[in-house]
């Protein structure tokens, strides 16, 4: 086998699961993070991991309800292969160390919207993805710490851009304590996560800037499906948008309005537990009908000793808002929660520029469609983290068995590319703005009209043309995707799934398509 030199670029599940597997498969990885190691989007995830482990479920059904709720956008092969894989990849998590809950009949399993089987295995009661983090967070280190380890792991070092010799990505521009420099190596793993911070609204951590996205975009990765932007129905409505587990939900927990009347019970059969999409649509329709006001979730019937066991998490978030969710029902409303679309891969992790891979919220695999299936991301960078580290066996190697080495750079780094008109000042308060407007424009609800307006005067705005800091390099990244976003957006003239448009309320059969965009085209093809 060739040793290659692979840089892994993000650290949750799917940067944490590619880099120690590339590592133990006898690959150089220099393993390079935004922040922290353990700050991530998967930290933050509560409900847990969908897989087919359980006697009364199989395969095929969960292949069937993942299709179901990805409205018609689904890769078949690859949501056969995230159904497949999967139970074997949560077992691989056991192994790392992540201690699932169990009950009396084994590990215990939670239900969760559009799920047909009760088949989400959680830790921690809802905090699965910080058990799921720390278990890989430590593993990284244990092997970052071995003598002679192949794991070398870079903190608060931001990737900017993508290095590209003849095609071919050989490396990543970074800044490092506010310094830029590069990192050459033979391939490049994305796993840098989503972009909730492009909606005012997120359950998201600040990390969450599409960073990943937008270099790959500059340097002519094929991106797609960016219209579909999961807006999870229940974060609580208080700062910070804490999210409320839709395991809650599962467990038995109503939405009300503000008069006490059970709204989604008109919405849809299932209720509660429809689709993610159809319940935040429920949600923001009755918000509008009620001035804005949040509707409430009444989880008061499940009992104290339940929901403080089950759901820890939720149970702090809502004591810190000053609300005690035993005795009272707590507002929620939608919020920004997860990116369907991204970097175009095939089923092994490939994207279409040689040398670079995508895994994880970053990649658009094919296995989530218009509409991801709950708990169905944490399966899916695991997933394909492991077949992505599987398919470098093929991978040409040039810098053979040397780690990925730091090259200050003396000077600023040349900037790929950007859509942003780069002679313009940059304008005032421009992340601000942009949060709202993505939030009006190309949030729950849509038009035409107001699509159209969004791409003008995202066109009028600038990011800073030479970025430096961290934040200045952010903020290029969001108005970058901002503008592929409302753009697709716009060329979608149907609603499916998340994507969903006033002036175009039916799914459109000839649509069932995905678009993939590039910067060399700046149009779908
Ligand atoms: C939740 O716990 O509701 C979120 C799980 C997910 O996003 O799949």
């Amino acid at each position: 086998m060739t040793t290659l030199s692979v840089l892994v670029i993000g650290s949750g599940l799917a940067g944490l699961v590619a880099a120690v597997r590339a590592t133990d498969a006898g690959h150089h990885v220099v393993l390079v993070t935004k922040a922290a190691l353990p700050e991530s989007n998967t930290r933050y995830a509560q409900g847990g991991i969908a897989a087919a482990l359980f006697p009364d479920d199989s395969v095929r059904t969960h292949i069937r309800d993942t299709l179901r709720a990805g409205s018609g956008l689904c890769s078949p092969a690859a949501v056969r292969i995230l159904c497949s894989e999967g139970p074997a990849r949560v077992r691989d998590l056991i192994r790392f160390g992540v201690d699932f809950d169990r009950d009396e009949s084994g590990v215990s399993r939670g239900l969760e919207a559009a799920h047909s089987r009760s088949r989400v295995v959680h830790a921690g009661g809802d905090a699965t993805g910080a058990v799921v983090e720390n278990a890989l967070v430590a593993t990284a280190r244990q092997r970052a710490a071995q003598p002679n380890a192949r794991l070398q792991i870079l903190e608060h070092t931001m990737l900017t851009d993508l290095a590209v010799t003849d095609g071919r990505v050989t490396g990543v521009r970074i800044v490092q304590g506010g310094k830029p420099g590069t990192l050459a190596a033979d391939v490049v793993v994305l796993a840098t996560g989503g972009g909730g911070m492009l909606y005012r609204h997120t359950t998201n951590p600040a990390v969450a800037t599409g960073d990943g996205l937008a270099a790959a975009w500059r340097a002519g990765a094929s991106v797609a499906d960016l219209e579909f932007y999961q807006f999870h129905p229940t974060a609580l409505a208080v700062p910070g948008t804490p999210l409320v587990s839709e395991a809650v939900r599962g467990e038995g927990a109503v939405l009300l309005t503000r008069a006490g009347d059970r709204f989604m019970i008109t919405e849809h059969p299932d209720a509660e537990l429809a689709p993610r999409d159809v319940v935040a649509r429920g949600i923001a329709r009755q918000m509008a009908a009620q001035s804005g006001e949040p509707v409430v979730l009444d989880a008061t019937a499940l009992g104290r000793e339940l929901l403080e066991r089950r759901f820890p998490t939720i149970t702090a978030a809502c004591r810190a808002a000053g609300l005690d969710w035993a005795r009272q029902p707590i507002p929620v409303a939608p919020a920004a929660h997860y990116w369907m679309g991204g970097i175009v891969t095939d089923i092994w992790g490939r994207s279409t520029l040689p040398g670079l891979y995508a895994v994880g919220e970053v990649a658009r695999t094919g296995a989530h469609g218009a509409n991801r299936l709950a708990s169905n991301s944490l399966l899916e960078a695991a997933v394909f983290a492991d077949r992505a580290v599987r398919a470098l066996a093929s991978e040409p190697g040039r810098t053979a068995g040397t780690t990925a080495t730091l090259v200050p750079t003396p000077t600023a780094p040349p900037t790929a590319p950007s859509t942003a008109p780069s002679a313009s000042a940059a304008t005032p308060g421009l992340r601000g703005a942009l949060q709202d407007l993505m939030w009006q424009s190309a949030g729950v609800h849509r038009s035409g009209a107001g699509l159209a307006t969004a791409v003008q005067t995202l066109a009028g705005w600038s990011a800073a043309a030479a970025p430096r800091t961290v934040a200045e390099h952010e903020d290029r990244n969001l108005l970058d995707l901002a503008r592929i976003t409302v753009a697709a957006a716009l060329e979608r003239q149907e609603s499916r799934g998340a994507h969903h448009r006033a002036d175009f309320p039916d799914p459109r059969a000839e649509l069932a398509v995905s678009s993939a965009w590039t910067i060399a085209a700046a149009t779908p093809h």
